[in-house]
C-alpha cells in the first residue's frame, strides 16, 4: 500500500490517554495530521487535559476526542470514519494488577480483533501500526546474544514448558508476550487477506522519557520504577539484567514516520531499543547517571546481591542487548541520548508532583 501523508485525511490512536499512545499523538500533531484520539474516559482530566493541550501548542495538526472500548464491538466504526490510518496503542496492561494474566491476552486478541473489524468497515485505512513489544521478540538466549527483528518470543519454543498456552492464566508475563506475538501475526495476516491495507508493528523495550500526565505513573512500570530510585528506594524491577532503554517520544516519532514510509510495508516490523551501548544499562550504572543528572536527591540503586554476581561473573547477565538500528536507517528515526531521555523523566516526574525530591 502506498505511503501516506497528512493532506490525505485524519489517522487515529487508540490507547491515546496512556504513555505511549499520548507520545503518538503528539507526534502526529507535529507531523500535521487530524488525530482521532480515542479513549475509554472522555470524563477523566487526567487522561484528557494533556491531548487538548495540543490544540493550544505550535503543532500543525489539529486533535479531536472520541470514547471507544477495546472490548465492545464496533466502538471504533465511529472514530475511524474516513481515516486514513490506525495507529494501535492501546491494551489492557497489568500494572499494579490491573488486569490479570488472561484478561491481558484476551483483551489484546479480542480487543485487535474488534478495532481490525472497524477498520474494515472503514474501508479507508491504508497503513496500521501496531505496537507490539520487544516481549514478542525475546525468547531466552545464551548471555550476549544479539536480538533483531528477525527473533520471535516463540522460537525455539516447542519443547519449552514455560511457554504454553495451559499458562496463560497463571503467569503474566507469558501471557503479555504470547498475547503480542499472536495479536501481531493476526493482524498481519488480516491485513494481507483484506489487501486494502499494511500493517507495521513496532517492539518496544524499557520506555522511559516525559511523562504528560498524572496517569502515565503505572505501578511496576519502568518510569514508575525510575520515581521510585529518585526517592532513593531500591530498584527491583530488571535488577540482575540490563535496562535496554528506548526514548517515549523516539517511538512516537517513528509511527509517524512508518505512515510515510515508501520502504515500510506489510509484515514491516521495528524494534525499539537502546540505539547503542550507552542505552543498556545495569542498575548499578543507571543509579551513578540519575546521580550525576540529579545530584540534590538521594538515589536508589539495585539490591546489594548485584555486587555478588558482578565479583563472581565480571557483570550481570548480558541481555537483553538490541538496537534501534532498522528504526533509524530506514525511517531515518533520530534518536535521544540517554542522558536527555534520564533527565526528562526524572524531571517531569518532579513537574508532576509524582517524585518529591527531599
Ligand atoms: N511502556 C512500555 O514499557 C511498553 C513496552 C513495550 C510495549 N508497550 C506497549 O505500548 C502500548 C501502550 O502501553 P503503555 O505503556 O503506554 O501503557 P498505558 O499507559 O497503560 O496505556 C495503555 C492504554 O490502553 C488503553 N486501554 C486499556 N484497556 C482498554 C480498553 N478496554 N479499551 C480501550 N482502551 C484501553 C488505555 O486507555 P484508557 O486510559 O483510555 O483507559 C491506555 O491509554 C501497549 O500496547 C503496550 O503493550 C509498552
Amino acid at each position: 500500500m502506498p505511503a501516506v501523508k497528512s493532506l490525505d485525511g485524519p489517522v487515529a490512536v487508540t490507547g491515546a490517554s496512556g504513555y505511549v499512545g499520548s507520545h503518538v499523538a503528539v507526534a502526529l500533531m507535529k507531523h500535521g495530521y487530524t488525530v482521532h484520539a480515542c479513549i475509554t474516559d472522555l470524563n477523566n482530566p487526567d487522561k484528557t487535559e494533556h491531548l487538548l493541550k495540543l490544540n493550544r501548542s505550535d503543532h500543525l495538526g489539529h486533535l479531536e476526542l472520541f470514547s471507544a472500548n477495546l472490548l465492545e464491538e464496533g466502538s471504533y466504526d465511529i472514530p475511524f470514519t474516513n481515516c486514513i490510518a490506525i495507529l494501535h496503542a492501546g491494551t489492557p496492561m497489568g500494572y499494579g494488577g490491573a488486569n490479570n494474566p488472561r484478561q491481558i491476552y484476551d483483551g489484546a486478541l479480542n480487543g485487535t480483533k474488534n478495532v481490525l473489524n472497524s477498520v474494515k468497515k472503514a474501508g479507508t485505512v491504508k497503513r496500521f501500526i501496531y505496537t507490539s513489544s520487544f516481549s514478542a521478540i525475546h525468547h531466552p538466549m545464551s548471555s550476549g546474544y544479539i536480538f533483531t527483528e528477525k527473533d520471535w518470543a516463540s522460537d525455539n519454543r516447542d519443547n519449552d514448558p514455560s511457554w504454553s498456552s495451559n499458562r496463560i492464566d497463571e503467569d503474566g508475563v507469558m501471557a503479555y508476550a504470547m498475547a503480542k506475538v499472536e495479536t501481531e501475526r493476526m493482524c498481519y495476516d488480516f491485513a494481507e487477506k483484506d489487501g486494502r491495507f499494511d500493517v507495521i508493528s513496532v517492539c518496544p523495550i524499557a520506555v522511559l522519557g516525559p511523562l504528560l500526565s498524572k496517569v502515565h505513573n503505572s505501578v511496576d512500570s519502568w518510569q514508575w520504577w525510575l520515581g521510585r530510585m529518585l526517592t532513593g528506594i531500591t530498584c527491583k524491577r530488571s535488577w540482575n539484567v540490563l535496562w535496554n532503554i528506548v526514548d517515549v517520544r523516539d517511538i512516537g516519532e517513528s509511527q509517524a514516520l512508518m505512515l510515510e514510509s515508501k520502504i515500510s510495508k506489510n509484515r514491516s516490523r521495528y524494534q525499539l531499543c537502546a540505539t547503542d551501548k550507552s542505552g543498556e544499562l545495569n542498575v548499578l550504572q543507571l543509579q551513578a547517571h540519575l546521580q550525576k543528572l540529579f545530584p540534590k536527591l538521594n538515589v536508589g540503586g539495585p539490591p546489594d546481591e548485584i555486587h555478588a554476581i558482578i565479583n563472581k561473573y565480571g557483570n550481570v547477565y548480558q541481555t537483553p542487548l538490541a538496537h534501534c538500528d532498522k528504526a533509524r536507517e530506514e525511517l531515518g528515526l533520530e534518536t535521544h541520548s540517554i542522558d536527555d531521555t534520564l533527565r526528562e523523566t526524572g524531571q517531569t516526574m518532579i513537574d508532576l508532583g509524582l517524585v518529591k525530591p527531599a
